[in-house]
């Protein structure tokens, strides 16, 4: 079933002063992605065709599909943290863009080895990274992983292994393996005792949003209306909730999470806890596997409490939906390779736009033909063989 909540317990003005959201205040984001090999913005598509079709003015698509040759966003955030995370143990003295050429030379070959749980695509930016980087990475993912997901990994270099359990069993998992054999935990995802590498995690994702400056983030004026993020353990939701809190306050984009029913761990905390962290209250089981997360980051849990507007959980029929309206475009839009969770931003925006069960939310919006839209296409076809049944059917 679709549902929503509108957040209570959204601020204004919020602001976060701990010291665990510092490295948002870094300044070198971007440029440190620069110095990656492969490096350029991904392109920001407009749909015209589809926008009416909808009826709304404008959407437009910034697609993470093209992210150097990974498929996905996600490597802006274990990139940075990694870098992070070296440059505190190797040469703290040395200027960013000199330290960043001496890891990609291997001036510091195998001296760490990196490790996390992953269902996909942030696994598989960490070993990218530990493998520029000339490091070690080993890589545990939850039982049912489709295997196109492993052999990317392992392309890369890295390690995996396969653990009898849920993502949120393999999260701990790892963390015992990585304490027993004395690895680092890059784990997208905060918990307690743990909070530092999701929090450079999250700012290196918004890099994101910042190449979106100037295409359509004027220097007063968002350009959008409305913009929808999909949520695993919201990490991405809470780099869009800094991003717009601190570039526009008051006149930021009304932001709207979009999760699947059977694993809406930000939406079951707002609607069934409280506003504190629950765990999901679904099966766990959806097609949209980036967003099959059962907790909320606890790093992440602040912002996304403070800033998001609108939570939707939707089910897996629109996912499916979004994939082949983005891979069947209609008029002149262009072709976009949207995977299942990649998908989930139009899939909750279509969900909102044409389903009764999410009518009362799209009334209160008050969406209409001058409404400007913003989804982010945060994955291809990290999935071909299930992307392929989708979209050829
Ligand atoms: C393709 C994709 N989109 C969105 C997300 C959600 O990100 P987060 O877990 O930070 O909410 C993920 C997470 O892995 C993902 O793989």
């Amino acid at each position: 079933m679709d549902t929503f909540v509108f957040n209570p317990y959204r601020r204004e003005s919020p602001g976060w002063n701990d010291p665990v959201f510092a490295p948002f205040g870094n300044e070198d984001i971007r440029a440190f992605h620069s110095l990656l090999p492969g490096y350029r913005p991904t392109p920001l598509i407009s749909l015209p065709a589809l926008a009416p079709s909808l009826g709304v003015g404008e959407i437009l698509v910034k697609d993470e599909s093209c992210r150097f040759d990974l498929a996905a966003f996600k490597v802006l955030g274990a990139s940075y943290a990694i870098y992070h995370f070296l440059r505190g143990r190797l040469a703290a003295h040395e200027d960013m863009a000199g330290f960043v050429r001496d890891l990609l030379a291997g001036k510091y070959p195998g001296r760490f080895v990196f490790c996390t749980a992953t269902d996909g695509n942030h696994g598989r930016a960490v070993a990218w990274t530990a493998r520029r980087f000339h490091q070690r990475a080993v890589i545990f993912m939850p039982q049912g992983t489709v295997a196109a997901r492993i052999r990317n990994i392992e392309a890369e270099g890295a390690e995996v292994h396969i653990v009898d359990g849920s993502y949120d069993d393999t999260v701990r998992h790892a963390a015992e393996e990585a304490s027993h054999n004395g690895w680092q935990v890059i784990a997208d995802t905060g918990y307690g005792g743990y909070l530092s590498i999701p929090g450079y995690i999250m700012a290196g994702y918004l890099t994101l949003f910042d190449e979106m400056e100037g295409p359509i983030h004027q220097p007063d004026i968002p350009g959008v209306d409305l913009v929808f993020i999909q949520s695993g353990v919201g990490s991405l939701a809470a780099a869009a909730v800094w991003y717009y809190v601190h570039r526009y306050g008051m006149s930021r984009p009304t932001l709207i999470s979009v999760e699947p029913t059977a694993a809406a761990c930000l939406h079951d905390s707002i609607a069934l806890g409280g506003g504190r962290m629950t765990a999901a209250r679904g099966n766990a089981e959806t097609i949209m596997a980036g967003l099959n997360c059962g907790t909320p980051s606890l790093a992440a849990w602040p912002m996304i409490r403070d800033g998001l507007d609108l939570f939707l959980a939707i089910t897996d029929d629109w996912a499916v939906k979004a994939m082949r309206r983005y891979y069947h475009p209609s008029g002149e839009d262009s072709r976009i390779i949207s995977g299942e969770s990649g998908s989930a931003g139009l899939a909750g925006f279509m969900a909102l736009m044409a389903g009764d069960a999410l009518a009362e939310a799209r009334r209160r919006l008050g969406i209409g033909g001058d409404t400007r839209v913003l989804l982010l296409n945060t994955e291809g076809a990290t999935d071909p063989a299930h992307f392929q049944k989708v979209v050829g059917g």
